[in-house]
């Protein structure tokens, strides 16, 4: 082997998160030299706008505007991959690949929609691909499901896995606001995106949990088939009722083993007050773990941002560098054995909270209980709270029961003329 004093690092996107890492990475320049033998430099930046402005100055002899000077640059040993999204990020880590470079990317549709192929690629080159920074921003949790867990069956998985909308929900319990109302003041001060579909319909943490679930379980899991849903229906009196119930609600993307089966899942909740999960506020993100030996386990921290994501983002960039220098790339492949059954949503079993406005005269309520009870559908409780133009607002809690009983009773009791509108659905968790 050739021998070397120092590993290069090329990154191709250099917007927020590429910012970052190049920030942890020259920042902490000296220690990193002392932790891992000798400097891990950054060699090149590429990126298609070099006009845009950016908190850090990169010298103009390490930018290129061509991602084949990195991907494919002899003296590259590593390529950090933060462009997002599918094309061209995939080209870009493919060709890293073919060409014997090591990989670091944070692109979580890449790694949840192409990771088995992505995987696969590597270990057939005998090179890393690792991607703690797609999941949960600076928090380590790939690697404490690949490593730190590993020797557990891991039971269940669930997250708060996407910041903005874990902000949207804290300021509208805090405040009384309404969805509209937070979402606007969020994109103003820039926790949202202008365009915040991907966040706040649950589709963001849909591939985070696809790429949690696939490590937790052992399974390729087909993005397409996890149900998600997003938060912009959620109400302030959604969130008084809770409150008052002794629920706070936020966005869970969950992953849980049933049988042959995986449960996976994206949807907003009610989750016990003195759940860990319902502590974590504003655009932090948590993963709770169970597994059989570990019992549980929650990791916190914040889920995106420059320094938190390249953190994360450099933190494996150090992995890959070690691996190099002991030649010992490939160590932690992909250990997925085949692809998941994932169970359909209708199978789920919850127990379910349902607002709804119904005509509020005598014998409503017991013709509405009447359907749920044909449907198979158990009332753990009902109250109803005030009239208003002869409407009355009812919240039911329904005992743990398959989805698809509610749905039918939902839509029989939508048959009667008597109920105005089924306002909410909404999970409550344990
Ligand atoms: N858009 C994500 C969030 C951060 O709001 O948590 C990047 O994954």
């Amino acid at each position: 082997m050739m021998s070397r004093d120092e590993v290069r690092v090329g990154i191709i996107g250099f917007g927020v998160v590429g910012c970052g890492v190049y920030r942890v990475l020259a920042g902490n320049g000296e220690a990193i030299t002392q932790r891992v033998g000798m400097p891990v430099r950054v060699a090149r930046v590429a990126d298609i706008d070099w006009e845009r402005e950016r908190e850090v100055d990169v010298p103009a002899k390490l930018r290129t505007a061509d991602a084949a000077e990195v991907y494919a640059a002899e003296d590259i040993d590593i390529v950090v991959e933060t462009v997002g999204g599918i094309e061209p990020a995939l080209g870009f880590v493919l060709g890293a690949i073919e060409h014997g470079k090591s990989v670091v990317t944070s692109n979580k549709e890449l790694m949840a929609k192409r990771g088995a192929e992505i995987l696969g690629a590597a270990a057939a080159r005998g090179v890393d691909v690792e991607f703690e920074g797609a999941v949960g921003g600076t928090i380590p949790i790939i690697r404490a499901l690949k490593e730190s867990l590993e020797a557990n069956e891991i039971q269940e998985v669930t997250g708060i896995l996407n910041g903005t909308t874990n902000y949207i929900l804290t300021r509208m319990a805090e405040e009384g606001s309404s969805f509209d109302q937070v979402l606007a003041d969020a994109q103003r001060l820039g926790y949202a995106e202008a365009d915040p579909t991907d966040d706040v319909e649950g589709i963001d943490a849909k591939y985070k949990i696809a790429i949690l679930a696939a490590i937790a379980f052992g399974r390729r899991v087909n993005v397409d088939e996890i149900h998600n849903e997003g938060i912009s229906r959620i109400a302030p009196t959604d969130i008084d009722y809770a409150t008052e119930m002794g629920y706070a609600i936020k966005l869970l993307a969950t992953a849980r083993r049933d049988g042959d089966e995986l449960d996976v899942r994206v949807h907003p909740a009610l989750v016990p007050i003195d759940h860990p999960l319902a502590q974590v506020g504003g655009v932090f993100n948590a993963v709770w773990v169970v597994g059989d030996a570990c019992d549980q386990v929650m990791l916190y921290g914040r889920g995106a941002g420059a320094l938190p994501t390249g953190s994360a983002v450099a933190g494996d960039v150090l992995d890959c560098a070690r691996n190099i220098i002991a030649g010992t790339r490939g160590r932690v492949p992909c250990t997925c054995e085949g692809a998941a059954a994932i169970k359909p949503i209708d199978e789920v079993a919850a127990r379910t909270y349902v607002r709804m406005r119904v005509k509020d005269r005598p014998g409503v309520l017991g013709s509405i209980a009447t359907i749920l009870g044909q449907e198979g559908v158990s009332i753990e409780s009902v109250v109803q709270r005030g009239s208003m133009d002869e409407l009355a607002e009812i919240v039911w809690i329904m005992h743990e029961g398959e989805e698809r009983n509610l749905r039918s009773a939902l839509g029989a009791i939508g048959q009667l003329g008597i109920v105005d509108e089924v306002c909410s659905v909404i999970r409550v968790v344990e």
